[in-house]
């Protein structure tokens, strides 16, 4: 595991997730498999997605927006498991956020196709916790910018078991996935999961 400070508010810990949460976000999927949402304008996103904990975020054509119940089954999201949870933690607090109670975890499942454009994770009312991103799977090249579109922007590549925090004077910065990086993982064969932790209300 390592350290790095990406910019103001942008931490990364190289290989810091193990197998503990893999397993947990694996018994997400099983639970609450991913789905192509729509986007408000009627498009399937390339990413497929589902959520863990007491909220999930959701897109349709009536919006962004967080919901308690999973649409495609009418029951509530899968709890948050207590890895997944600890790990998230941990993350902010290393990173200068102590106090990190995640209400909502985004699973988003990628294949080699999947690309996710620059936004602003912008649904949430609270806006002093960081966001917490933790991936798996074939590697990706992300980018993050500042908080307006357009700016200057970084790029680095996430691996599996990498934990990007961003929060504080990045909470609100510009950030997507270029592309997947072909390949094969050992445990995913040719996918990538990214989960974000979010404090919402
Ligand atoms: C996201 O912004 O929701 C996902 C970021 C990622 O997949 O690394
Ligand atoms: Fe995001």
């Amino acid at each position: 595991m390592s350290r790095l400070t990406v910019g103001p508010g942008i931490t990364l810990f190289k290989a810091l997730a193990g197998d503990a949460v893999l397993q947990a976000a694996l018994a997400v999927i099983e639970a609450s498999p991913p789905r192509k949402m729509l986007t408000p304008g009627g498009k399937a996103m390339s990413v497929a997605m589902t959520n863990c904990g007491p909220l999930g975020w959701v897109t349709d054509r009536d919006g962004y927006r967080y919901v308690s119940d999973d649409p495609s089954t009418g029951r509530p999201w899968p709890a948050m498991p207590a890895p997944m949870a600890e790990l998230a933690a941990a993350a902010a607090e290393a990173s200068s956020f102590p106090g990190f109670v995640p209400e909502a975890c985004l699973v988003n499942l990628y294949d080699t196709e999947s690309r996710m454009g620059a936004h602003q994770d912008r649904d949430e009312r609270d806006r002093a916790a960081p966001i917490v991103s933790v991936s798996f799977g074939l590697s990706a090249r992300f980018r993050i910018g500042g908080t307006s579109r357009g700016g200057p922007t970084l790029s680095f590549v996430l691996d599996h078991g990498d934990v990007l925090v961003f929060g504080g004077p990045a909470r609100l910065a510009y950030h997507g996935v270029d592309r997947v990086l072909p390949g094969r993982h050992a445990t995913l064969g040719a996918q990538r999961i990214n989960l974000t932790f979010r404090r919402v209300t």
